[in-house]
């Protein structure tokens, strides 16, 4: 079998090397891929925005299946556009993208499926938004652009006054372009957040390995917003009673409710929740791996990645009865540019990433990478996704850190307590 991996992330990393893995497989091209898809697969120089000519490639050369990594040429329709050429492809139509695409129309789907999430209303003018805003009790509120806005679409508010100012940057000064046109304003919620993934192809829904993203830049979850400054599996804070929980009052129902609103979904489908009092809340939805959970999760998969995508993309989800995984914990450390998630330098020469791949359990998942000659260079702000696994949490981290010593490049950074958390948790108990 031939697979296209789309996306030039750490994610799409991961995918192209567990791909590559399978009996099945033959060849994994990756478009436009890094430095480290094209040593464990063969980069494709085409974005991965670019459908018409991903389709032509894909036609060309025969590709049996599509992995898309990226959110963005889902929602423009990569899927729609590649089933009508009659190319295999795994992922959500266009219609069903919009899970991610519009905050709209997952709260939407939500209210229909009455699936627990932060009450909301949804406006378009400001005056109507700050009228309502008024109305409220002081306390703080969350105002979310409607579309996609690479991350950072999301404004947390202290004040109705902060919620009022976010809601006119965003529809009266386009703070967001056309992202911004429409937008949310939610209630906070409190409490631990958590992503849970699964693979679904209409009506089969099987989860993955629970893990956990730190968003934040600095250590102790401080600083600003990033793609991701590392992850760890499994999560131990989704226990098995919530899980079963998550599944019955969330997966379930969104599934079932995309169906009846004629837009089935298959796919990954990744619900972003917060852990309340109350009980799980989503957050958001989004509609495909994330990143860089996507590096220890799939890390610890042991079937067939090339299989189970198939048979999803085939709509034969439910032939397979479930995933097996290593049950060893996998933490992944994301060494970065200085100045990201800001401005960074790019171009540095980076060191020691032999060495840091020949450790024991350990793999060096690219990111802003590319290939010079026989150098690696710095491209991104997010470069590499050093990934362990250990017999526990903690060895996986020690040996996640060590490989991260044995690299270099000039001005790199990365946070030092990634899966502290599940430590902390631990000895607390
Ligand atoms: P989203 O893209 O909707 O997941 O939002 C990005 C981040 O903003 C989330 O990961 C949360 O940390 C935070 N966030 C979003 N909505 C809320 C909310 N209603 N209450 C508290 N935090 C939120
Ligand atoms: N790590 C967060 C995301 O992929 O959306």
């Amino acid at each position: 079998m031939k697979i296209l991996v789309v996306g030039n992330g750490g994610r799409e990393h991961a995918l192209v090397w567990k791909l590559s893995k399978s009996a099945h497989v033959e060849k994994v091209y990756c478009a436009p891929g890094n430095a480290g898809t094209a040593a464990d697969g063969e980069n494709v120089p085409i974005p991965a925005t670019e459908i018409g000519p991903l389709r032509t490639f894909a036609k060309e050369n025969n590709i049996d299946l599509t992995v898309v990594g990226p959110e963005v040429p889902l929602v423009d329709g990569i899927v729609d556009d590649f089933k009508s050429a009659g190319l295999r492809i795994f992922g959500p139509s266009q219609k069903a993208a919009q899970l991610e695409g519009s905050k709209v129309f997952a709260k939407d789907i939500m209210r229909r499926a009455g699936i627990p999430t932060a009450d909301y209303r949804a406006f378009s003018r400001v005056e109507e938004a700050a009228t309502w805003i008024d109305s409220l009790e002081e306390g703080p509120l969350v105002v979310k652009a409607d579309g996609l806005a690479a991350g950072k679409g999301v404004v947390m508010c202290n004040s109705r006054g902060e919620a009022i100012e976010a809601a006119r940057e965003m529809l009266q000064h386009g703070q967001f372009g056309d992202a911004g046109r429409e937008i949310i304003v939610e209630d906070v919620l409190v409490g631990q957040e958590t992503s849970i993934l699964a693979i679904v192809d209409r009506d089969t829904i099987i989860p993955l390995a629970t893990s956990q993203d730190h968003k934040r830049a600095h250590d102790g979850d401080q600083g600003p917003n990033t793609g991701g400054m590392g992850a760890y599996s499994p999560a131990p804070i989704v226990t098995d009673e919530m899980m079963d929980e998550i599944i019955r009052r969330i997966l379930v129902p969104t599934v079932h409710e995309m169906k009846v609103q004629d837009c089935a979904f298959s796919g990954i489908l990744y619900a972003g929740l917060m852990l309340t009092q109350q009980g799980p809340r989503v957050l958001e939805f989004n509609v495909r791996f994330g990143d860089p959970e996507a590096q220890p999760v799939l890390m610890r998969l042991k079937s067939d990645l090339a299989q189970v995508l198939s048979l999803a993309a085939d709509g034969r989800l439910a032939e397979m009865e479930s995933l097996e995984w290593d049950p060893r914990p996998a933490v992944c450390v994301v060494m970065a540019s200085d100045g990201y998630p800001g401005d960074y330098k790019k171009g540095h020469l980076i060191s020691g990433l032999r060495d840091a791949d020949r450790l024991p359990d350990t793999k060096v998942f690219h990111a802003g990478t590319i290939q010079k000659e026989d150098t690696v260079l710095n491209s991104g702000g997010r470069v590499l996704g050093v990934t362990a696994m250990g017999d526990n949490i903690r060895s996986a981290k020690e040996a996640a850190y060590a490989a991260t010593e044995k690299i270099h490049w000039d001005r790199c950074w990365k946070r030092h307590d990634i899966s502290d958390k599940v430590s902390q948790s631990q000895s607390a108990d």
